[in-house]
């Protein structure tokens, strides 16, 4: 490719290495950097067995990989990411740690568009106090960044269009799907993807087994259950996303932070990570008799869900698309209501509206979007 835009990553972990093979691997010239010295010497290496592993399972040749880790430059500094067209950051999810960062690279990388991976922090606040504010937007990749397709684009208020659209087709130009979303908590996937654990949580709260509730997710086609996956996220991990969200909306009851929850994270039962989780290391068993009433329930309020963003000014489609993608869901949460039917999906809400204490109620207000669905 040639005179495509140099792209920059601060931030050599988890995230800021998936993204540099992104971009590497799409024929980008990638200048990378970390603060810690170890991060920064040990990136070519880290990269070469990422695609050395392409390789090995036939998808990608040996002359390619040797092309895209040749892109990857790991330079000393930040000051170094000035010939960059656009930064893409993914250090520490720390507010001051982003904003000191980004004050750096646009002294140094002027006119460059900088590219926040935050999951939890609003676009509009890292970009608070900058000299040019306009040339921040979010770009939130998901992990594995190299084999997950989606990426979230988000805008804050000043986000000026010349950013936006250089962030978007850069990340187009590498391959992935890009959904415009607004500057709200958990952006889309993480917002609309609360209900698929929540409500499984609630009705673990409820005294239904975990096995029950997951079997009755993989009998209606997930992937995996609900609380297999916070077995695989770490329920510290996911009682964190759960709790930055729950702040951020006011603590209201959609995101309410089940008690089953901080037990199981106070008695040190992580999941996979500690050995013992909701269900690890027991897979479910057989779906019971009413798997397809958890189905519903669950479905009900994923629907509801995505139907309060909607009502936020995203298209229904781009939701489905957002979480078939990241969450790797076989239906977006409009289609499994369309699926489902309309009627069954508002009259689930009302009996679980009905039955629910005075303080969950509103959790289960039909959303005016789904009203009309
Ligand atoms: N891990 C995920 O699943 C995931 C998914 C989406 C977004 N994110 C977001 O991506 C970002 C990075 O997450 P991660 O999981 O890759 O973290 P990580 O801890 O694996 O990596 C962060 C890296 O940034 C470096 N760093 C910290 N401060 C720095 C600075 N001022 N300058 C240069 N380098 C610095 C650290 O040395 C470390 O190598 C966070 O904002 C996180 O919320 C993470």
């Amino acid at each position: 490719m040639e005179n495509t835009p140099v792209i920059g990553v601060a931030g050599l972990g988890t995230m800021g290495l998936g993204i540099a093979q992104v971009f590497v691997q799409a024929g980008f010239s990638v200048l990378a950097t970390d603060e810690v010295a170890a991060a920064r010497d040990g990136a070519g290496a880290r990269l070469a067995g990422a695609l050395d592993r392409r390789v090995a399972a036939g998808r990608m040749t040996a002359e390619a990989a040797g092309a895209a880790l040749a892109r990857l430059e790991v330079v000393p500094q930040i000051a170094d990411l000035s010939p960059c067209a656009l930064v893409i950051e993914a250090v520490a999810e720390d507010l001051a740690v982003k904003r000191a960062l980004f004050a750096q690279v646009e002294r140094t990388a002027r006119g460059a568009v900088l590219a926040t991976n935050t999951s939890s922090l609003r676009v509009g606040a890292v970009a608070e106090g900058l000299a040019q504010p306009g040339l921040v937007v979010g770009l939130h990749f998901f992990n594995p960044a190299p084999a997950m397709k989606l990426v979230e684009l988000v805008a804050h208020a000043g986000s000026g269009a010349r950013a936006l659209a250089l962030a978007r087709a850069v990340t187009e130009g590498a391959g992935k799907t890009v959904i415009a979303c607004p500057d709200r908590p958990g952006f889309i996937v993480n917002r609309c993807a609360r209900p698929f654990y929540g409500e499984a949580l609630a009705l673990l709260e409820e005294g239904r087994s975990p096995s029950d509730i997951d079997a009755a997710m993989l009998a209606a086609g997930y992937r995996i259950g609900p609380l297999s996956l916070i077995d695989l996220i770490g329920a510290d991990v996911h009682l964190a996303a759960t709790e930055g969200i729950s702040a951020a909306m006011d603590g209201h009851p959609r995101y309410r932070v089940f008690d089953v929850l901080r037990a199981q994270v106070a008695r040190g039962d992580l999941g996979v990570k500690s050995g013992r989780g909701f269900l690890h290391p027991d897979a479910p068993g057989e779906p019971p008799p009413d798997a397809p009433a958890i189905a519903l329930r669950i479905e009900a309020m994923l629907a509801n869900e995505a139907a309060s963003l909607a009502a936020e000014g995203v298209p229904p489609d781009a939701i489905d698309t957002a979480m078939h993608l990241g969450l790797n869901l076989p239906r977006g949460p409009f289609e499994a209501a369309r699926a489902q039917g309309p009627d069954r999906i508002r009259a689930e809400l009302a009996r679980l509206r009905a039955r629910a204490s005075p303080g969950l109620q509103p959790r289960y207000d039909l959303q005016p979007a789904l009203a009309a669905l």
